[in-house]
């Protein structure tokens, strides 16, 4: 059965050119390299981290995480980067696409020590500006409504409240309700 809705984003479209470097004041947002597998291992062994991404990496994993990263560039399934503040990793920004409805979902954590200065805030602005500007219709995110830092992470970069999902994501803890935000191409 043939669609009858022509794709968001055409196939292609993103991954014929190299995965883009985006700058944001003293952050850049680059892809991952084998160099980051230490820090983002370190990472997940912070309590919070591993609270609200609901897992632990060891080095080997995290080496298998960022070549998953570079794949889904490749099959444009999404786009991660690693974010470097005063030259040293401080955060992860990864968007999940659709390209059938234009649909871009954000997943985001910073490293403990670089918390409060508006990392997550900018970071996630930057991702959201990229994702316009290559045609995506909407950018959205949900965290548990037990995350009130992640919730005020989405107003500052401007996404929207839209909602609340009752009992959807199964954490580590048990069923968290999820809120829902979102920002749609002007
Ligand atoms: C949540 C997290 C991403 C915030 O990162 P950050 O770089 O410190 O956030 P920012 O500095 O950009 O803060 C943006 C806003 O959120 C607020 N905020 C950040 N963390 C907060 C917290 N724990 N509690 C309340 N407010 C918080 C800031 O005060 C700021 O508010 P403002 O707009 O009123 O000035 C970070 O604490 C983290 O990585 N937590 C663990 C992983 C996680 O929760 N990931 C998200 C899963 S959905």
């Amino acid at each position: 059965m043939a669609s009858l809705v022509q794709p968001t984003i055409a196939e292609g479209s993103l991954s014929s050119a190299a995965q883009p470097v985006l700058r944001a004041g003293p952050m850049i947002l680059r892809p991952w390299t084998e160099g980051d597998i230490p820090a983002v291992s370190a990472a997940y062994s912070d309590p919070e981290i591993r609270r609200w991404h609901a897992r632990s990496m060891s080095c080997e994993e995290a080496s298998t995480w960022i070549s998953g990263a570079h794949e889904a560039w490749t099959l444009e399934t999404g786009v991660s980067w690693a974010v470097d503040v005063d030259g040293a990793l401080a955060a992860r920004m990864t968007l999940r696409v659709e390209k059938t409805d234009g649909i871009a979902t954000a997943a985001y954590w910073v490293r403990p020590d670089v918390r409060g200065r508006g990392v997550a805030a900018r970071a996630l602005d930057s991702a959201a500006r990229w994702a316009f500007s290559v045609g995506m219709h909407r950018v959205e995110l949900e965290h548990s409504t037990r995350n009130p830092g992640s919730c005020r992470v989405a107003i500052r970069a401007g996404f929207a409240a839209e909602g609340t999902r009752r009992q959807s994501v199964l954490h580590a803890d048990g069923w968290h309700d999820m809120h829902t935000h979102a920002k749609i191409a002007e």
